[in-house]
C-alpha cells in the first residue's frame, strides 16, 4: 500500500455533480495525481433540490437518493483510478462529503446523503463519511470544515491570506501568521446566481457571468438583500439552502424588476457580502486565494477584485491546486486525518467545544 493515497469526493450545494480527486499526502505538499467530474443526472439533481425542503415520503426518497448518489460517486472514483492508473487496493480511503439536504446547526443536526456502505462495496475502498455530525455533537456548526486544509496548504508565515471558496455557498478562511485560522460561511456563492439563471435562461448557470455583465444592479433591491441579518451576524456561523433559496429571494423582490438587472444585483450582493466579511475579519490580508466553480464567473470575479482591492484576488492554481479540486482535496485530507485519529475541525471556526476526530469509517 502506498502510504498516502486518498480519494476525495465533494458534491456541494450547487448540485452540479461530484468532483473527485486522487491526492498523495506522503510528501510535504499534497500532490493531486488525477481528477474526475461526474455531473448528476437531471432527475437526481431535481430530487436532491426537492429534498432540501420539507415534502412527502422524505425518508424513503432520501434513502433512494443516497443510493443513487453512491452510484455516481463510485463512477467518479473509478474515473480517477482509471485516469491515474492506481488500483483500488493502493488507496487508503475515500473521503466522501455526501450531499447536504439539510443544515440546521441551530437544531443540532445536519444531513448529508450518500450511502457510504454502498460506496465501500462498489469501490472496494474504505470510506470515511459524515464528517460534520461530530463537530455538531460537540456544540459546533459542523461547518465550514475546509479551513483546516486551507491552513495546511495555503498559509504563509510571511503574510495574512484569505482563502475564498465560491461554491453554492461562499466560505472564507482567514489565515494569519502564527495565529489560529478563522473561517465561516459569508453567505451565497453561486446558489442565487444559479437559481435565477435557471429560471430565466433555462441553463444551470450564467456562463462566465456574461448575462449579469450586461445590466446594472438595482440599488433598492441590493439594499433589501444586504439587510439580511445573517450577513452582520458574528462567526461562528454557517448556512445553506435552508436560508438562501428561491423563497428568500422572491420575498425580497418588489415585482416587475428586469430579470437581467436582478442577476446583476445578485452578483453585486454576492461580491459585497464576501468583500464586507473579508474586510471585517481579515483586514490585513493582501492576498485572496479563490477556489470553487464561481471562479469561472468572470463578472463575479471582476466585482470581487474591485471590492477587495488593494488585496489581490488570485485563483488557487497560482498556488498549485486547480480551483475546482480544492474542496475535494480537503475531504481526501480529512479522511486521512480520521484514519490517523487526528482532529479535523478547528474549534475557533466551528465553535465546537474542542478539537474532534471527524467522520464515520466504513471498512472496505
Ligand atoms: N463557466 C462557468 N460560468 C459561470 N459559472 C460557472 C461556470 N462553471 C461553473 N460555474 C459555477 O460553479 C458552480 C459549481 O461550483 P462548485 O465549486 O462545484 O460548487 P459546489 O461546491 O457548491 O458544488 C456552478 O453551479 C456554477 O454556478
Ligand atoms: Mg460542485
Amino acid at each position: 500500500m502506498s502510504a498516502g493515497l486518498y480519494v476525495g469526493l465533494m458534491s456541494g450545494t450547487s448540485l452540479d455533480g461530484v468532483d473527485a480527486v486522487l491526492a498523495d499526502f506522503s510528501g510535504p505538499r499534497p500532490k493531486l495525481q488525477a481528477d474526475a467530474h461526474r455531473p448528476f443526472p437531471d432527475e437526481l439533481r431535481r430530487e436532491l433540490l426537492a429534498l432540501n425542503s420539507a415534502g412527502g415520503n422524505e425518508i424513503e426518497r432520501a434513502a433512494r437518493a443516497g443510493t443513487a448518489l453512491a452510484g455516481v460517486y463510485a463512477d467518479a472514483v473509478a474515473g480517477v483510478l482509471a485516469n491515474s492508473g492506481v488500483t483500488a487496493a493502493s488507496v487508503q480511503a475515500i473521503g466522501c462529503h455526501g450531499q447536504t439536504v439539510r443544515h440546521r446547526p441551530d437544531a443540532g443536526f445536519t444531513v448529508q446523503l450518500g450511502n457510504p456502505a454502498l460506496l465501500a462495496e462498489l469501490s472496494g475502498i474504505r470510506v470515511v463519511a459524515d464528517f460534520r455530525s461530530r463537530d455538531l455533537a460537540a456544540g459546533g456548526q459542523g461547518a465550514p470544515l475546509v479551513p483546516a486544509f486551507h491552513a495546511a496548504v495555503f498559509a504563509s508565515a510571511a503574510e495574512e491570506r484569505i482563502v475564498l471558496n465560491l461554491g453554492g455557498i461562499a466560505n472564507l478562511s482567514i489565515l494569519r501568521p502564527a495565529r489560529e485560522a478563522i473561517g465561516f460561511d459569508s453567505g451565497p456563492g453561486n446558489c442565487l446566481l444559479d437559481l435565477w439563471a435557471a429560471r430565466h435562461l433555462g441553463h444551470p448557470y450564467d456562463e462566465a457571468g456574461g448575462w449579469a455583465a450586461g445590466a446594472l444592479p438595482i440599488a433598492a433591491l441590493l439594499e433589501r438583500l444586504l439587510a439580511e441579518p445573517y450577513f452582520s451576524a458574528a462567526p461562528p456561523k454557517s448556512t445553506g439552502r435552508d436560508l438562501f433559496n428561491e423563497d428568500w429571494l422572491l420575498a425580497k423582490l418588489a415585482g416587475g424588476e428586469d430579470a437581467q438587472a436582478v442577476q446583476a444585483t445578485l452578483v453585486e450582493l454576492t461580491a459585497r457580502s464576501i468583500a464586507d466579511a473579508a474586510r471585517r475579519h481579515g483586514p490585513s490580508a493582501r492576498r485572496v486565494i479563490a477556489c470553487g466553480g464561481g471562479t469561472r464567473n468572470l463578472e463575479l470575479m471582476r466585482r470581487l477584485q474591485a471590492l477587495l482591492a488593494p488585496a489581490v484576488l488570485e485563483p488557487s492554481d497560482a498556488h498549485g491546486i486547480d480551483p475546482q479540486l480544492v474542496e475535494a482535496a480537503a475531504f481526501a485530507w480529512l479522511a486521512m486525518r480520521a484514519l490517523e485519529g487526528a482532529a479535523g475541525n478547528l474549534p475557533a471556526v466551528t465553535g465546537a467545544r474542542g478539537p474532534r476526530v471527524l467522520g464515520a469509517i466504513y471498512p472496505a
